[in-house]
């Protein structure tokens, strides 16, 4: 099918409204976003849009009307509430849309046979004309490949609908940016369904007090039903892998930057504030003070990302939940399938090194002299005690439970060790949850300087959270006896956990600064304040 491109002249109004009238689908500029419209009276012309976006069957589409007249003219809901009929009269043409008990004249597909309906009357001209001039209501959802970021240009909707649908009605860019605001009034108290640029505090002024649905800020349980099913789908999604940072500004650059000079394959989603301050590439969502603009944006940032070349990795500055907030909050923590990472307000300091080195005493002359530490063994202890770290360790290496059902730590060790492969694994399953724990033990230590104390800070990735790293090295024969001594090991098994690490050029070369541990304690402790001295002097 060639898609008729179309401008919003009447003559091509009338032209997609002939289109509509006879069963076939028109991508339509709204204020929120493009639509994907069909007349919503016609079961199988709504079926069409289903299979031109890939979206599931069970998830119901907003009827569009172009006065609020129509309603009752096309028997579209079961009566109007006195707080449906005051939303409307404040919001209405506008980004709101009301789900009421349906009428009869809605066909199972536009409610995937739930007994509501969604209306909504936009105020874009060129929509309001189009449905005018069909003399039908519209059911339309936003007009992109299901899971895809909505579509704010002529353009977006091309590149993702382009011979699947029979026209596009060009209308610029969408101004609001993101779907409308999505009420139930068929609940006692009314309740958000999904957030849009009306707020929560604009609703509330005008019906009193509105709930905000559970999936709308959090993830839902596997067992818990979505009041709108289109909140249980993945959205809004490039082909790159999202990552919400939620951090002060200066943490957030600098860890961008680190993960980029680290991998090199990340951009950034930011303010327009902190864009020249970030190396790797980036994407403006505009202003932090202007969440509007924000909003505008935000869609077509996340399909810009995707045109940069080598991206793996978007990490997005995560907004505030509040006000407008909450609708660029809502969209971007199901793009990115509610991963998070958020930064502690500390300075952190890397300290690793080779095993035996003598990273544990370092890190408790650090503390002495003040700094907070956070130990990625007392982690690591924490995180293999957790259900699902468990269920996944058994699932990678069978049961290596204790009877008390405990983790037995010292056969999960032997398995790990005996292969590369094996070790791997285990990193694979554990580093994350590891590097989480830190990072929350970070965040609630008094100090402002926080050593992570991490033998594999760079395996775990958890170098890119770190400002400085420091390394501490020692002679191989004095980490073998130190290690045969302190873990009561073989020396051959001491040997092969010691060919499982980096060797030192390595941590040479990944290291701010190199603590030589060959020699007495005393100077050991005297390189430790001099180094702690330069670190809190803010000099490397
Ligand atoms: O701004 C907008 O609302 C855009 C423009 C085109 O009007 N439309 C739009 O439609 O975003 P769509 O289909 O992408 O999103 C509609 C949302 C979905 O999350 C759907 O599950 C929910 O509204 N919805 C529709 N009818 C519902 C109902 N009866 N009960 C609960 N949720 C409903
Ligand atoms: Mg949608």
């Amino acid at each position: 099918m060639q898609t008729l491109y179309l401008t919003d002249s009447q003559k091509d109004i009338s032209t997609a409204a002939a289109i509509l009238k006879d069963g076939g689908l028109v991508a339509m500029p709204t204020e929120t976003v493009y639509g994907l419209a069909a007349n919503a009276l016609d079961g199988d012309a709504v079926r069409r849009i289903f299979e031109a976006k890939g979206r599931p069957m069970d998830n119901p589409l907003i009827v569009h009307i172009a006065d609020v007249g129509d309603i009752e003219r096309f028997s579209l809901t079961a009566g109007f509430s006195e707080k449906a009929r005051k939303l409307a009269n404040a919001f209405w043409p506008g980004p709101l849309t009301i789900i009421m008990n349906k009428g009869a004249a809605i066909p199972d597909e536009v409610s995937a046979g739930l007994p509501t309906v969604a209306i909504r009357l936009p105020s874009h001209p060129a929509a309001r004309r189009l449905i005018s001039e069909t003399g039908l209501p519209l059911a339309a959802p936003s007009a992109n490949t299901s899971g895809k970021p909505s579509p704010t240009t002529a353009q977006h909707v091309i590149d993702d609908m382009e011979g699947r649908i029979e026209a596009v009605i060009d209308g610029g860019a969408c101004d609001v940016g993101v779907e409308s605001t999505v009420i139930t009034v068929a609940t006692d108290i009314p309740r958000i369904l999904r957030p849009g640029i009306v707020t929560r505090e604009e609703i509330e002024a005008v019906i009193g007090d509105v709930e905000v649905d559970k999936a709308v800020l959090n993830k839902l349980e596997n067992n818990e039903k979505a009041a709108s099913p289109g909140m249980k789908y993945k959205h809004y999604a490039p082909r790159a892998k999202v990552i919400l940072v939620r951090g002060g500004d200066k943490y957030y650059i600098g860890f961008v930057n680190r993960c980029f000079q680290r991998d090199g394959d990340c951009a950034a989603l930011c303010y327009a504030e902190d864009a020249d301050s970030i190396v790797a590439p980036s994407v403006s969502l505009g202003s932090k003070t202007d969440l509007k603009q924000q909003a505008q944006a935000l869609f077509d940032a996340l399909r810009a990302v995707d045109e940069i070349s080598g991206v793996n990795t978007v990490y997005a500055h995560c907004p505030t939940a509040e006000g407008v907030g909450m609708a660029l909050y809502n969209r971007l923590i199901r793009a990115a399938a509610f991963q998070v990472i958020t930064l502690p307000e500390k300075r952190i300091i890397g300290l690793s090194g080779q095993t035996g080195a003598g990273k544990s005493a370092v890190a408790a002359m650090f503390r002495e002299l003040g700094a907070g530490v956070v130990s990625a063994d007392t982690a690591a202890r924490q995180a293999v005690e957790e259900a699902d770290v468990k269920a996944a360790l058994c699932a990678a290496f069978g049961d290596v439970l204790n009877p008390d059902r405990s983790l037995n730590r010292a056969r999960v060790a032997r398995i790990a060790f005996s292969s590369k492969k094996n070790l791997a694994r285990l990193n694979h399953i554990t580093h994350p949850r590891i590097v989480e724990i830190m990072l929350e033990m970070a965040s609630r230590c008094e100090q402002d300087t926080v050593i992570f104390d991490a033998p594999q800070l760079f395996e775990a990735h958890a170098d890119v959270f770190c400002e400085k790293i420091i390394s501490v090295l020692s002679a191989r024969e004095k980490r073998l006896e130190r290690l045969v001594r302190r873990d009561n090991l073989r020396r051959e098994e001491v040997e092969l956990r010691m060919s499982a690490q980096y060797d030192e050029q390595f941590f040479i070369e990944h290291s701010d600064r190199i603590i030589d541990n060959n020699g007495t304690v005393e100077e050991l402790r005297a390189c430790v304040k001099e180094v702690y001295g330069r670190l809190t002097d803010g000099e490397s």
